[in-house]
């Protein structure tokens, strides 16, 4: 299907100015390009309109144990409205963020068109809560906010019903919070972590990861968060982390994720997140960001 390309300008999740220049960084690193060398059918639909720690510089000391809600709560209803109808447009929604907590708008409208499989690819596992979070940014917990866990049972709003732990993946973990740890090894989530990658090889364990994530279901979502890749690789983002993959194996990652949309539609919708071109080297994690996105929406070498 046809790619509807939505930009999200979002910073309050991570509490942090240039992220929010995330977007641009990945369409200046030639989104458009790559995409028409994929031969992908798409459209970009511009930027959405929300909230920023620009438009909101009163907030911008936000102390609290989840920084910036109210906005994140705004973009969450704008993006979750607007994925839904992309999807409603028979299109696959491609989505740059911006900080993570834009997945949660993702998820949730995503999941209004029926049960969802996710796919997180990240350093980290962005399950916490208000409550366990050390840093209260709230970027550090869409995955918690999805499954409505913790705090997040009273919060309908961030909420993506139709999606289980049984079918959520996390890949390439290396960064957990104590609590953090705690909660995903007593879930019914699956997590690989970088060991596990590194024992069995990056092909191989995101088989398995789609396995899991389609199990039962009819759509995947897949969550690329930047700092998922070596800093050595992909210096533009906010919460680097030493020991990630190379970008080989994230275009592996992502080839493995277009060859299962080749065979089953697996696809309903991708983000692409945590790019921050103030800290980047010459739009270097732009670039890439750019690349990794064609590649899984069907890019081919040959
Ligand atoms: N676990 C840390 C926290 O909760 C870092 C989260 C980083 N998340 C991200 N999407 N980059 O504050
Ligand atoms: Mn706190
Ligand atoms: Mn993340
Ligand atoms: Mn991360």
């Amino acid at each position: 299907p046809p790619v509807t390309v939505l930009g999200v300008p979002f910073d309050l999740g991570a509490d942090r100015h240039g992220v929010d220049m995330g977007p641009s960084a990945i369409r200046y690193g030639g989104l458009s390009a790559a995409l028409d060398a994929a031969g992908v059918d798409y459209a970009d639909a511009g930027d959405l309109a929300v909230p920023t720690l620009r438009t909101r510089a009163d907030e911008a000391t936000d102390e609290s144990d989840a920084k910036h809600l109210d906005g994140v709560a705004e973009m969450t209803e704008t993006l979750a409205d607007r994925v839904d109808r992309a999807l409603g447009e028979g299109t696959v929604p491609l989505v740059l963020g911006g900080d993570h907590s834009i997945a949660m708008g993702t998820m949730r409208g995503a999941a209004r068109a029926g049960p969802l499989g996710v796919v997180w690819f990240d350093a980290h596992g962005d399950y916490n809560t208000p409550t366990s979070s050390p840093s209260g940014n709230v970027h550090g917990m869409p995955l918690a906010a999805a499954h409505g866990y913790g705090d997040f049972a009273e919060m309908p709003w961030a909420t993506a019903s139709n999606v289980v732990e049984e079918n959520t993946v996390i890949v390439g973990a290396r960064s957990l919070d104590r609590d953090e740890q705690a909660v995903l090894r007593d879930s019914d989530m699956s997590v690989f972590t970088m060991s596990d990658i590194d024992s069995r090889g990056i092909g191989p364990v995101v088989e398995e990861a789609l396995d899991i994530a389609t199990d039962g279901v009819d759509g995947v979502h897949v969550s690329l968060d930047l700092d998922w890749l070596d800093p050595e690789d992909a210096p533009g983002v906010g919460t680097p982390v030493p020991g990630g993959v190379t970008y080989r194996e994230a275009h592996t990652a992502m080839e493995r994720v277009a060859d299962r949309d080749a065979a089953e539609s697996a696809l309903r919708s991708l983000d692409v997140v945590e790019v921050n071109p103030v800290l980047d080297t010459r739009n270097e994690t732009g670039e890439k960001a750019a690349s990794l996105a064609a590649t899984a929406l069907g890019k081919q070498i040959l």
